[in-house]
């Protein structure tokens, strides 16, 4: 028989955890349009609006601040290209936009989109070695000409390196010029305490198959008084910023998993964050010449993520090969039409392309065992070896 596979790729997306099945697969069962005013609308609209209150309670914000998208890309569409035509809309004058080098491409991909087609003026602020950003550097592009700025984005924690970002401090600072800010707590919630209204931040976005909902619902926690021009048009759902027919299970068995990963939050960032700390230390004492990649154990990361560097090797196909021994990861950045690309987030902190074509992510969740661990310090030698002698081949 063959051993269970090791799934250590939980940042990408993680399984659903069983209250959330059993909610979502009740209320698939039901019928009714949460518009509809009959009945079975009436009731589709009660567990609509009881979910908006539970996640709103879990977040710290208000139920009305609780906008339901299809996930996290498109909540960070929305709050971008939302904050920046109606900002925009406002005053003209308002063309910047501030962000960071090491955001996922659901921020990336919509702020060069706007450059290009919007007259936006994208200014992506550095990061040191670790990918934390460089918050003088962010201070002074705000103070250089703060009526020019449209929005701030900048991510609560990082995908690939789990480096978390001083959000708060920057809210701060934008408060004081009447800036709105954005964040992607799409890794943060469930695995760090976040909560919406101490945060200061106007825009939160969060996606539920990260934290143990389904694929296909998540939201945009977003202050009423930010006015976003609608990206999608219809009938008017979502207090006519996100039309589109609800997908009321997907967003029930969101619900019941944000507020689980919530109240679980410390319990878990204590358990994960042990193996987490054991599979680092056990990779780097098996493998020679490997270094984590991101802040120091215990130091402004996420409990769960661990990216480490083997140098001589192409992290693709360290990846196969840890495939192949039962053992299933991530490369963190894309591969383009097959070509493997250096991640942009690991040259943003200053690596070489080889460098930053050598590391792989390990990312761990809620059925990690100490056995998942100690599967892939038993695997990694061997893989590294021959990915190492793969290398020195080419
Ligand atoms: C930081 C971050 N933002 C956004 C996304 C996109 O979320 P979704 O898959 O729900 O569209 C991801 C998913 O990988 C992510 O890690």
């Amino acid at each position: 028989m063959n051993p269970r596979t090791v799934y250590l790729d939980h940042a990408a997306t993680t399984p659903m955890a069983p209250a959330a099945i059993e909610a979502m697969t009740a209320e698939l069962a039901l019928v009714g349009n949460a518009s509809s005013l009959h009945a079975s609308g009436r009731r589709a609209r009660r567990v609509l609006e009881e979910s908006r209150e539970r996640i709103a309670a879990a977040l710290g914000s208000r139920p009305g601040e609780v906008v339901f998208t299809s996930g996290g890309t498109e909540a960070d569409n929305l709050a971008l290209k939302g904050a920046f035509w109606a900002r925009r809309a406002q005053d003209p004058a308002r063309t910047r936009i501030l962000s960071t080098t090491v955001e996922h491409h659901a921020v990336l991909d919509p702020l060069h989109w706007l450059a290009n087609t919007e007259g936006a003026d994208i200014e992506l602020v550095g990061c040191d070695a670790t990918g934390r950003l460089d918050l003088a550097a962010m201070k002074a592009a705000i103070e250089r000409d703060p009526a020019s700025v449209a929005v701030i984005s900048v991510m609560w924690a990082n995908n690939e390196v789990g480096t978390l970002q001083p959000v708060s401090e920057i809210a701060a600072i934008a408060a004081e010029h009447g800036i709105p800010v954005h964040t992607d707590a799409v890794q943060a919630v469930g695995a760090v305490p976040v909560d919406f209204a101490t945060s200061g931040v106007d825009a939160l976005s969060l996606t539920g198959h990260k934290l143990g909902g389904p694929v296909g619902a998540g939201a945009l926690v977003v202050r009423r008084e930010l006015e976003l021009t609608a990206l999608v048009h219809g009938g008017g759902q979502e207090r006519d910023v996100r039309s589109g027919t609800h997908a009321t299970a997907a967003i029930v068995g969101f619900a019941a998993a944000v507020e689980l990963a919530v109240k679980e939050q410390e319990a878990y960032a204590i358990r994960v964050g042990e193996l987490r700390d054991r599979l680092v230390e056990q990779v780097l004492a098996t493998v020679p010449d490997t270094h984590l990649n991101g802040p120091p154990l215990g130091h402004d990361r996420l409990p769960n993520n661990a990216q480490i560097a083997f140098p001589g090797c192409e992290g693709d196909s360290l990846l196969m090969l840890l495939d192949a021994a039962g053992v299933e990861c991530s490369t963190g950045a894309a591969c383009s039409a097959g070509v493997p690309q250096a991640s942009h987030v690991l040259l943003a902190m200053g690596q070489t392309d080889e460098q930053a074509r050598s590391s792989l992510r390990f990312s761990l969740g809620h059925t990690t065992t100490p056995e998942d661990v100690d599967r892939l310090v038993a695997a990694i030698g061997p893989a590294v070896e021959r990915g190492r002698a793969a290398g020195l081949q080419r």
